[in-house]
């Protein structure tokens, strides 16, 4: 089995918590783009969506499923979405898309966040992959220098903005042991928007893809 074909596994294994005539959390990525093919299979089932960035709402809507504001929306069943890294307590790394903060802001409103990843994403300490961070323009030298702070060693993303304008710090040589205190610690930094640590508010669900097919851990 290839990576994508075990992202489709777990992608379309998330199809079981969709509920319906629910509207449903739709998260950003490769796995997170054969979940709105799976999503397409039921959509005359579905009331739709709330998505977290331009690019899955490009997808969303070209199926034919309706898109909501976020704004108009109280709450959520399930948030479903992909990460770049996932450690055995759930917390993760996400953003390698850029689109962590949208991603953050509809996880907040969802009772359940469902990950979907292949099993390259599974690792003990998180880190390896580097954290994204967003952060207002004007901020980035000085964010620069408080990341280096904290031990990590920040790298522009050059020519990327984010759906909200800003730009992404990649924070590289990071050896995550706690999690939550070091989201907390990044997102206290003025001209941080926020950062790609889910540790706060991790997975509660994760759909694993396999060469066996997409194991799942509740
Ligand atoms: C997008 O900003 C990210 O958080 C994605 O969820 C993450 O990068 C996983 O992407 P893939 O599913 O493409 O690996």
């Amino acid at each position: 089995m290839t990576q994508d074909e075990m992202k489709k596994a777990a992608g379309w294994a998330a199809l079981k918590y969709v509920k319906k005539g629910s509207i449903v959390g739709v998260g950003t990525g490769s796995t997170v783009n054969h979940f709105i093919d799976a999503l397409g299979s039921i959509k005359d089932d579905l009331q739709g969506a709330v998505s977290s960035s331009i690019a899955s709402t490009e997808k969303l809507q070209a199926l034919g499923i309706k898109v909501y504001d976020c704004n108009d929306i109280d709450q959520l069943d399930i948030y479903v979405d992909g990460a770049d890294e996932i450690n055995p307590q759930r917390a993760m790394i996400k953003g390698g898309g850029a689109a962590l903060t949208r991603e953050k802001i509809v996880a907040a409103i969802a009772d359940q966040f469902i990950c979907i990843v292949d099993g390259t994403k599974a690792v003990d300490i998180l880190g390896k992959f580097p954290l994204p961070v967003e952060v207002i323009p004007m901020a980035r030298s000085y964010v620069t220098r408080e990341l280096i702070k904290l031990g990590g060693t920040p790298i522009y993303r050059e020519g990327v903005i984010t759906d909200n304008g800003n730009v992404i710090l990649d924070v590289h040589d990071l050896q995550i042991r706690d999690p939550k205190t070091l989201e907390s610690q990044i997102n206290a930094i003025t001209g941080v928007v926020t950062n790609g640590l889910f540790a706060h508010r991790g997975a509660d669900v994760v759909i694993t893809g396999t060469a066996q097919g997409a194991k799942i851990e509740e």
